[in-house]
């Protein structure tokens, strides 16, 4: 197969460094209220990079559940090939890409567990048989010999724990923040002429400052 005909104008937007917000996390809330808008098919499911000490880096998606004042949060099961890359190198880098925005926004950081109650209250707010699924995977990324052993286990789940019956939070499931150290806005413009604003966080007091980059 051979793509190097394909080409797309972006013609969108663009992003100028004089008028973005001071902080990124306005321009971000902006632009995730765009792709809500726009109808983007989960706006917020991103690519999450991991790399352990073995620096093979991996990536997969997750969902980011929340957008908090220094940071993203998304769960998973803690015991998982990524909470492993975690516990060995807790700098991760996520990406979304909203192709019907033509716009793409990297985020660079620490990863680092969020409180077991605030989890367990996430937990406990999603659907039963979801809570159950995350008793399924244990461990997350480990082997199973073959989609029955999946489903018998599902089952027998259901049956320990009927609708009616609490789904106990798992030790080995939770949140991750992402506590935002860099984050560039990408914005798609014609001839390849594309805007990028970069905010990085100045350690010394906090404060943001921004770069455009050559695209
Ligand atoms: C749209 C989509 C959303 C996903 N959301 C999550 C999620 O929020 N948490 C999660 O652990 N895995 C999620 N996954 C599955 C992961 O991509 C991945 O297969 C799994 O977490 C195991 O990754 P690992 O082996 O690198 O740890 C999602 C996959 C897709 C395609």
């Amino acid at each position: 197969m051979d793509f190097s005909d394909q080409r797309l104008s972006y013609e969108k937007g663009q992003l100028d460094q004089q008028s973005v917000p001071e902080s990124p996390f306005e321009l971000f809330h902006s632009w995730m209220n765009d792709a809500i808008e726009q109808k983007v098919q989960e706006p917020y499911a991103m690519s999450l990079a991991t790399c352990g000490t073995d620096m093979k880096p991996s990536v997969r998606i997750v969902l980011m559940r929340e957008i908090t004042e220094t940071g993203i949060v998304f769960y998973t099961n803690y015991q998982s090939a990524k909470g492993q890359d975690i516990a060995e190198n807790p700098n991760a880098e996520v990406l979304f890409f909203w192709h019907e925005l033509e716009r793409q926004v990297r985020i660079s950081g620490s990863i680092a567990k969020i409180d077991a109650d605030k989890s367990a209250a996430y937990f406990q707010k999603r659907p039963h048989d979801s809570q159950v699924g995350a008793w399924v995977s244990q461990p997350q990324s480990g082997e199973v010999a073959n989609r029955e052993v999946m489903e018998q286990t599902f089952e027998q789940l259901q049956a320990d724990y009927p609708e009616n019956k609490e789904v106990p939070t798992p030790e080995f499931w939770g949140g991750y923040e992402i506590t935002i150290d860099e984050i560039e806005f990408w914005q798609g413009r014609a001839n390849r002429m594309h805007d990028r604003i970069v905010y990085t966080c100045d350690s010394d007091d906090s404060s943001w400052i921004t770069k455009r980059l050559l695209p």
